[in-house]
């Protein structure tokens, strides 16, 4: 497809997805960002050296994390970035909300993670899991396909499954860039991978040890940040969105004070997630939070007893009454991953049926 050179001397690009391809950027100057592709296309055009850079060189364009920010096909940056439709009612579209985008789930072997996968496929997104184990929800019956990958092609979308300990950076980037080698730019990230996993006897603030408060920030506050990093030269601008699932223990503790050091992580992932929403929202980047309250999957429904958390006598302090169901939580997924919250970022959608608002 050929690049085109309008009067204004800018050169604008076909609007349609390309196949990324890490290795064509390496000539680039930032060596990474989508828009590399552009550029290494350019570069099979044979444009001059001048031509290539001239939008990274752009002064309209805010740097991010000591890099040019990404820029979509067609898109030029001094344009208004979130320049869509002036017309009443056209934001509203009618076909899946998910048609065609690459969406990136993070834990999603089980519990809330595979139904964020499954919902999102359902919608029509092509969906790269990441888990640490991706046969945990097998273990636990909670599909009929032989793994998510293949219940995900069941419903006729792309997917790549990568097993990778997120909290470790390196494993993060390369499952990263795996997806936007195979699927294209990422439209939408979940960080979802984390959980209260050690022991809730010695999870209060006073006594946990200090491996448990290791581990607890890597896996619920870490895995996420080096996935957003990764991620982000990677999205698609403007429209990329970054959702982060925290807890409501961000904002209210266990009555006893249990899982401190877990909420504490979780409350970081919250700041953390509002500092990306002022850094990426000039390039149209959104990043939002959903705080799920007692959500019965499998893993906390089997644990509720021994852990005193989410014990059928608990169902008092919440206002609707129950617990949530995995499907009480795609949908604010579905929201914050989409442009139906096109003009929503920074914030964070509590999902908790009412937990939290009884004082006593
Ligand atoms: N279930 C709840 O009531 C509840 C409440 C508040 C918040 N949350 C949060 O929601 C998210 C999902 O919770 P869930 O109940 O579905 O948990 P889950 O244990 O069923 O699923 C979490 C998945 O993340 C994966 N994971 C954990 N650490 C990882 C790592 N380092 N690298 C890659 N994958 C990793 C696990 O293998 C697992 O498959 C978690 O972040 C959790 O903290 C859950």
């Amino acid at each position: 497809m050929m690049t085109s050179i309008k009067a204004t001397g800018r050169p604008t690009y076909p609007r349609r997805k390309r196949h990324f391809d890490a290795r064509a950027c390496d000539q680039h100057v930032c060596g990474k960002y989508r828009d590399c592709v552009a550029y290494g296309h350019r570069h099979e055009q044979g444009a001059n050296e001048s031509e290539r850079h001239a939008e990274a060189d752009d002064p309209c364009l805010p740097a991010i994390g000591g890099h040019r920010p990404p820029v979509a096909p067609g898109v030029l940056p001094c344009e208004p970035m979130l320049k869509q439709s002036d017309k009443v009612g056209d934001v509203m579209m009618t076909q899946p909300r998910f048609d065609g985008k690459v969406v990136i789930v993070t834990g999603a072997a089980g519990g809330m993670g595979l139904g964020y996968a499954l919902h999102l496929a359902k919608l029509g997104a092509d969906v790269g899991i990441f888990d640490k184990d991706l046969d945990a929800g097998k273990r636990n019956s909670e599909y009929d396909a032989d793994s998510v990958a293949d219940a995900i092609k069941a419903l006729g979308r792309r997917v790549v499954a990568v097993q990778a300990d997120l909290s470790n950076r390196a494993e993060a980037q390369s499952a990263v860039e795996k997806v936007a080698r195979e699927l294209g730019p990422i439209d939408t990230i979940v960080n979802n991978a984390g959980g209260a996993i050690t022991p809730a006897d010695r999870s209060y603030a006073t006594n946990s040890p200090d491996d448990d408060i290791e581990l607890l920030i890597k896996v619920n506050f870490l895995s996420a940040v080096y996935c957003c990093q990764a991620a982000v030269p990677l999205m698609t601008t403007p429209g990329g969105a970054i959702v982060n699932i925290i807890t409501f223990g961000a904002f209210a503790g266990d009555s006893h004070g249990k899982y401190a050091v877990y909420s504490a992580a979780k409350a970081a992932l919250l700041t953390y997630t509002r500092h990306l929403a002022v850094e990426l929202g000039p390039v149209g980047i959104r990043a939002n939070c959903i705080a799920p309250g007692l959500i019965h999957t499998p893993r906390v429904a089997a644990a509720a007893a021994a852990r005193g958390m989410g014990t059928n006598d608990q169902t008092s302090g919440i206002p609707l009454r129950r617990f949530g169901k995995v499907d009480d939580m795609v949908g604010a997924v579905e929201f914050l991953g989409s442009d139906m919250s096109a003009y929503i970022t920074g914030e964070c959608i509590r999902v908790t049926g009412g937990l939290g608002l009884i004082s006593l």
